[in-house]
């Protein structure tokens, strides 16, 4: 289906914005070879239930079954390359038009193409810290101390610790209030690659000005955005970068 006319909605937009922000989620990432959680038939959440696995209840309760299939779970965000679409938003920032990018996801996809205000409200699958004294570590150290049957892994303080992940039942991290304040000075939210059905974050939207929406499926804000196109995030960044270009913008 020819999307021209919203790509050049969207690019008209964009151009005209003074402080557009973006937020993603897992779809953007699955061109890139990654999972998401809700897509019908291939989402993680379609066969797992996060919450036995993979949730503060279940760190607490449960943890050789965190430390086991949860890290298998996590496994599943292997180390993968970033797309045209994060590499779109990469150059939207280096363009100086967008000055954020508050991502659900967990995998740095968007600091490895090149984006340097990334705020990750979900956390990060790059660090771990200990529950007893908070020194961090590693999350590779997590994975070591699990393959050598120390479950849960200790801290040197005999702490155990934990990934930077936000779990469910989780506080939302320092990083969620630094997204409200992105969001809230934003004239344009681009969403791209989400469901938005997972609060907080899901409620980030309401607090820009504008909103542009980019998803294969549709989701609960389309009616209150000014663009919504349901396509692939990669082909639509592509044709979005094409015709900013074409109009001297980026
Ligand atoms: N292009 C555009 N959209 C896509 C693509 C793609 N290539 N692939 C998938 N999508 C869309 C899906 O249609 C879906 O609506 O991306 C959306 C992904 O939604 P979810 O799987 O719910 O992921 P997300 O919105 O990031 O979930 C939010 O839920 O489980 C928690 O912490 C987890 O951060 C995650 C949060």
């Amino acid at each position: 289906m020819n999307q021209q006319p919203e790509i050049d909605r969207l690019a008209d937009l964009v151009a005209a914005s003074k402080y557009m922000v973006a937020l993603t989620g897992a779809g953007i990432s699955t061109e890139s070879g990654l999972p998401d959680f809700r897509s019908p038939g291939t989402g993680l959440w379609e066969r797992v239930d996060p919450m036995e696995v993979l949730s503060a209840e279940a760190l607490q309760f449960r943890p050789e079954v965190f430390y086991t299939q949860g890290l298998d779970l996590l496994g599943a965000f292997r180390e993968v390359s970033p797309n045209p679409a994060h590499k779109a938003l990469g150059r939207l920032e280096e363009a100086g038009i967008l000055k954020a990018v508050i991502t659900q996801n967990i995998d740095s996809l968007h600091q490895q193409a090149g984006s340097r205000k990334v705020i990750e409200v979900h956390g990060n699958l790059r660090d771990a810290t200990c529950t007893q004294c908070f020194r961090k570590y590693p999350f590779a150290e997590i994975k070591s101390q699990v393959k050598r049957g120390i479950i849960p892994p200790k801290c040197s303080c005999g702490g155990i610790i934990r990934p930077d992940v936000v779990l469910f039942g989780d506080p939302m991290p320092p990083a969620f209030q630094e997204a409200v304040t992105e969001a809230s000075k934003s004239d344009l939210m681009l969403v791209i690659g989400s469901s938005l059905q997972v609060v907080p974050a899901a409620y980030l939207p309401r607090l820009a000005g504008q909103l542009a929406i980019v998803n294969l499926e549709p989701t609960p804000y389309d009616a209150a955005a000014a663009v919504v196109i349901h396509g692939r995030a990669g082909e639509v960044m592509e044709a979005l970068s094409a015709e900013l270009e074409h109009r001297g913008v980026i």
